[in-house]
């Protein structure tokens, strides 16, 4: 920020909030970038080594059959087809189109610390690829919706968005719900904390869940902590998400993840959202030095930092039948207002 725009912002009163969501959303879903669905892109995935069948749990065709049968090549092919899937041509064609906003799938295994190498394959190094698409989008002021699309545990039977196809459905257990909102806790601080994720104005909790509400036990549960763990980082980074919020003051520590341990040991949270802030502190020290993202956030530049509150997002409520379990949550907690770092 230049000195003027600093004086300006300062006589204004803090105006130059970040925009968030557009007023009108013009957007297209990047699918197939950082979440490969071989049905979009088969000439692709069979020149990967993948296979393209009836039953798709049958054969190679999912991120987790190529990655079980090619442990030693999945990262290299990935990354290639990382780069050359989405890159800064594409960027150009979505503002020649007009468009102003982009969702973006992605696997629970771009926190690569949630996977358990021992039963789960997936590629690695993904989040570098989603920091240099982001980068890119950013330039062009366009706006993310990060979309947690696969979940752990897998949370649909039979489908590649799923990353794994099978019958064998684990996401809506304590565990997986864990590791999900784990993956929120660490999405939401880089929403925040990382100026590649500047345009980043919503997470998207699940995509198509099963639409038998009676099949996702806890899943109401879950989406309600899923808001709660979004805002509880909010909350610790003094990001306000609905008018009379309470400035956070416990601010003994300018390390933000010393200060997530510390307040994920009170009973300021709810247990679920104290145990995925405190999951996701090692994390985040550990994206925190590999990425070189600054996590001192009440240093002086700092102060003038302003974001808005994630929007946070879900299927709509009609997806589901059976007493769908899409909880509805009170209106402060989903609509975000204007957000201000205040010093
Ligand atoms: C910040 O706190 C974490 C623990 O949450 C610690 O591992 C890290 O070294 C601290 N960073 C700095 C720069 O002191």
């Amino acid at each position: 920020m230049s000195l003027f725009t600093l004086t300006l912002s300062l006589f204004l009163g803090f105006q130059f909030v970040h925009a968030g969501l557009p007023d009108k959303i013009y957007g297209v879903n990047l699918g197939s970038w950082l979440l490969i669905e071989p049905w979009m892109m088969p000439a692709e995935w069979i020149s990967m080594g993948g296979e393209i069948c009836n039953d798709c749990s049958k054969c190679i065709q999912s991120e987790y059959a190529f990655a079980e049968k090619y442990p030693d090549t999945v990262d290299a092919k990935f990354a290639k087809h990382w780069d050359t899937w989405f890159n800064q041509a594409d960027v150009n064609d979505l503002l020649e189109n007009g468009l102003n906003a982009v969702r973006i799938p992605l696997g629970y295994w771009i926190v690569e610390a949630l996977v358990d190498r021992k039963t789960e394959f997936y590629p690695r190094g993904g989040i570098k690829a989603l920091r240099r698409g982001l980068t890119q989008l950013k330039k062009a002021g366009i706006s993310v919706v990060l979309d947690h699309h696969a979940l752990p545990g897998v949370h649909t039977p039979n489908q590649m968005f799923a990353g794994r196809c099978t019958p064998d459905v684990q996401f809506y257990t304590d565990y997986n719900f864990h590791r999900a909102l784990v993956w929120t806790a660490v999405m939401t601080a880089l929403s925040h904390l990382d100026p590649a994720f500047e345009t980043v104005a919503s997470i998207q909790a699940v995509n198509e869940q099963i639409m038998d509400a009676s099949k996702t036990p806890g899943y109401g549960e879950f989406s309600k902590n899923f808001v709660k763990t979004v805002r509880a980082v909010e909350t610790l980074l003094n990001i306000h998400y609905k008018r009379g919020h309470r400035s956070f003051d416990d601010r003994t520590s300018s390390n933000f993840t010393a200060t997530m341990e510390k307040m994920s040991r009170t009973s300021t949270f709810s247990l679920p959202v104290a145990k995925a802030l405190q999951d996701a502190v090692p994390i985040l020290v550990s994206l925190a030095v590999e990425l070189k993202i600054q996590t001192s956030i009440f240093g002086l530049s700092s102060l003038f930092r302003k974001r808005e509150a994630l929007v946070t997002n879900f299927m709509d409520i009609g997806w589901q039948h059976n007493n769908p379990s899409t909880p509805p949550m009170p209106q402060s907690d989903l609509k975000p207002t204007i957000a201000i770092f205040s010093p």
